[in-house]
């Protein structure tokens, strides 16, 4: 490795605009010159001599030692990220979930409570849940009510987690509102922008502490590979998180790290495009008379849009409606017709790829949700989610309008 060669030790670097940093932060070269990053599949790195690999291990000698906790792809990802994130410092995990574990791990012990946003993804409540048996407690809470977030609040408190907007129900948080609070209280405000990823929203500079990524969504945006990631100051990031992730492992590989910096170079085009087509789709929802509410923080009906407006620079691709019925089992019935009969869009829950999928999340993600949960949460038999992808709009209508128009 030439650290002259590393992008983010040049001062340019720094004044570089957001799609630059996207296809340039982070890259280290080696000594052969690779333009395109190079992908380090290694277990473990070679010292000098005994006392070169102890001064390493002893972090007295910079260097890669094994690749659980360094790896330079993982590292030239990390960089990335962190460029655009405008963190101080990134680390990679090997799925969303695996960062959110890592963080909670970090933030809490036994005794501790979270206060955590109703509408999350279900498996992030369920790993809240898990925790209960360590001894850390959680309070749920509406995502937009910053008064509900202070209530909360307790003297154990050390963290508030939150998605905006939230999945599946696209409800923003106002992050600057509930930033001052979570300083004002002495907590870490954590936020899962995994809908918007940098390019659409950068919660750090609105007053977030801490940042979560699923990569696996739309940092890599082609449904290829899991991975998840943790932005935040240099201190925490270093020093707290980092032991939790090298003593536990749940590391990124450099094989998806390396796919993962591909798809950091398209990002910033593939959310401009996934917002306009998501808009499309929405717009062309509303007009049909099948639909009761549909649900993006881009269409001026949604009941955050100023917010959304002022906090992201596009609404995102993933929408929810709700259909018409008379009673919750006819939802059902309905919504499932509707999915099935889809010929392009995907039935997957998955999200963030360029192919556009839907799924119905009270059966789905948000399925193994206690059911008052999940009507607290909004999430009702008749709803869809749809996460809008790279196709032309005009076709997934088109998909859409069989189920919806078939008696
Ligand atoms: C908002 C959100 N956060 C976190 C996750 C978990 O990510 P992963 O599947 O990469 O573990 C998901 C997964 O769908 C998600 O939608």
């Amino acid at each position: 490795m030439n650290p002259a060669d590393h992008a983010s030790n040049d001062d340019s670097s720094e004044a570089w605009s957001f799609d630059t940093q996207a296809v340039r932060a982070g890259v280290m070269r080696s000594n052969f010159g690779e333009h395109g990053e190079a992908m380090f599949l290694t277990s473990s790195f070679v010292h000098e001599s005994a006392a070169h690999a102890a001064a390493k291990f002893a972090n007295e000698a910079p260097g890669f030692i094994y690749s659980r906790f360094g790896n330079p792809t993982v590292q030239m990802f990390q960089d990335r990220l962190a460029a655009l994130e405008c963190a101080q410092a990134c680390l990679a995990t090997a799925s969303g979930m695996s960062a959110i574990m890592a963080c909670l791990m970090s933030l809490t012990k036994s005794g501790d409570h979270v206060v955590c946003s109703q509408s999350v993804f279900g498996t992030t409540i369920q790993l809240f849940d898990l925790f209960a048996r360590y001894g850390v407690s959680t309070t749920y809470v509406p995502v937009n009510d910053p008064q509900a977030w202070a209530a909360a609040i307790q003297p154990n408190t050390r963290m508030l987690y939150l998605e905006t907007p939230s999945n599946p129900m696209t409800e923003l948080a106002d992050v600057g509102a509930i930033g001052e609070i979570a300083r004002a209280k002495g907590v870490k405000l954590v936020v899962d922008n995994c809908f918007c990823t940098p390019a659409l929203q950068q919660p750090l500079k609105q007053g977030a502490d801490i940042v979560i990524h699923s990569a696996t969504k739309y940092l890599d945006g082609q449904g290829r590979v899991l991975g998840g990631a943790v932005l935040g100051d240099r201190d925490y990031i270093q020093t707290v998180l980092q032991p939790v992730v090298r003593y536990c492992g749940p590391t990124l590989s450099a094989f998806n790290a390396w796919v993962l910096l591909k798809g950091l170079e398209t990002l910033s085009l593939r959310m401009k495009q996934h917002s306009i087509n998501a808009l499309h789709v929405a717009q062309w929802l509303e007009a049909q008379p099948g639909i009761a509410t549909v649900l993006y923080p881009g269409l001026p009906s949604h009941p955050q849009h100023t917010l959304a407006m002022a906090q992201q620079t596009g609404g995102g691709a993933v929408l929810a409606f709700e259909v018409k019925a008379d009673s919750p089992q006819q939802a059902k019935a309905i919504a499932w017709r509707v999915i099935d009969q889809c010929k392009l869009l995907s039935i997957t829950a998955n999200l963030g790829d360029t192919k556009s999928t839907i799924t119905h999340p009270a059966s789905t993600t948000h399925g193994r949700m206690a059911i008052e949960r999940r009507a607290q949460a909004g999430i009702t038999e008749g709803l869809i989610r749809i996460a809008v992808g790279l196709e032309s709009p005009q076709d997934i209508c088109a998909d859409l309008a069989r189920g919806l128009n078939a008696h």
